[in-house]
């Protein structure tokens, strides 16, 4: 397919499972090509089923105005002066009691998992085309605690991130902008349930398994495309039903 006709996504995390499947979904999607520019700490190089992807390194920790600030240049450096897509993938969790949570990793949670994505949008508002979609990845800690391992700051993060799609799908409904979230439930790699805890989560979901990071790629896809074009502040929860019964 011709360059010059690829969608153009600005994405966090894409390094991730999630990611990974999300770049998988996106290449066998023969309704549209993309081109990706995507935040990691590294320095990715992976060539990813046909969709070309461009990594920008930038750490969250550095705060709100860092991620601005190395978001804008590398959009600048790249003539990047319009974006059908934005996906928020990177998120991190310590999982800890709140009474223990220490100071840096309350911050260094907030600047992953809240602030870089409102830094992303502020980078992104301009240059968002009629018709753009943006998808941020939530977690089903923003309602309610997880028996295998509580995590405030986590849950805090996340339900703020939540809010914060809300109010853009209002702010860019008139330029035709879709905002919504993905919520995935426990999922079976990175900081899904381990051990004992397995048992507890999935008597507690409904389809009785871990999640994967492909059927929340799926969910992604779908909202990035135009099948998802009359929906936005929603909150899609890919989790097989985690929490229906009690
Ligand atoms: N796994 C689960 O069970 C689960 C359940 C519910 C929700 N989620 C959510 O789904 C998303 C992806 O989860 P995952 O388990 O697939 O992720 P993961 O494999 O743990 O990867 C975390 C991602 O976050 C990025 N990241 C972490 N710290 C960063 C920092 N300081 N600066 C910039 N980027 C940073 C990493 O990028 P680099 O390493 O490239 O820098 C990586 O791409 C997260 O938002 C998570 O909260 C996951």
């Amino acid at each position: 397919m011709d360059c010059r006709r690829r969608k153009i996504m600005l994405a966090t995390g894409l390094s991730s499972a999630i990611g990974q499947a999300l770049i998988d979904a996106l290449g066998s999607d023969t309704g549209s090509a993309w081109s990706i520019i995507s935040t990691t700490r590294g320095s990715m190089r992976k060539a990813c089923q046909g969709v070309p992807v461009e990594w920008v390194s930038i750490d969250f920790r550095q705060g709100f105005a860092a991620v601005l600030g190395g978001v804008e240049r590398a959009l600048e450096e790249r003539a990047v002066n319009h974006l059908d897509a934005v996906v928020h993938v990177a998120g991190v969790v310590f999982s800890d009691q709140f009474q223990s949570t220490t100071a840096g990793e309350w911050r260094d949670t907030m600047a992953v998992n809240l602030d870089a994505a409102a830094a992303l949008m502020q980078a992104a508002g301009p240059r968002l085309a009629p018709g753009a979609s943006v998808v941020l990845v939530s977690s089903v800690d923003a309602k309610v605690t997880s028996l295998a391992g509580p995590a405030a700051a986590y849950g805090a993060s996340k339900a703020a991130l939540e809010g914060l799609a809300r109010h853009l799908a209002v702010d860019w409904g008139a330029k035709a902008v879709r905002v919504n979230v993905v919520s995935p439930g426990a999922l079976d790699h990175g900081a899904g349930p381990h051990g004992r805890a397995v048992e507890t989560v999935v008597q507690r979901t409904a389809l009785g398994r871990l999640g994967r990071a492909d059927e929340v790629a799926e969910a992604i896809s779908f909202l990035l495309s135009d099948r998802a074009s009359y929906i936005t502040g929603t909150v899609l929860s890919v989790d097989g039903g985690l929490g229906l019964s009690y």
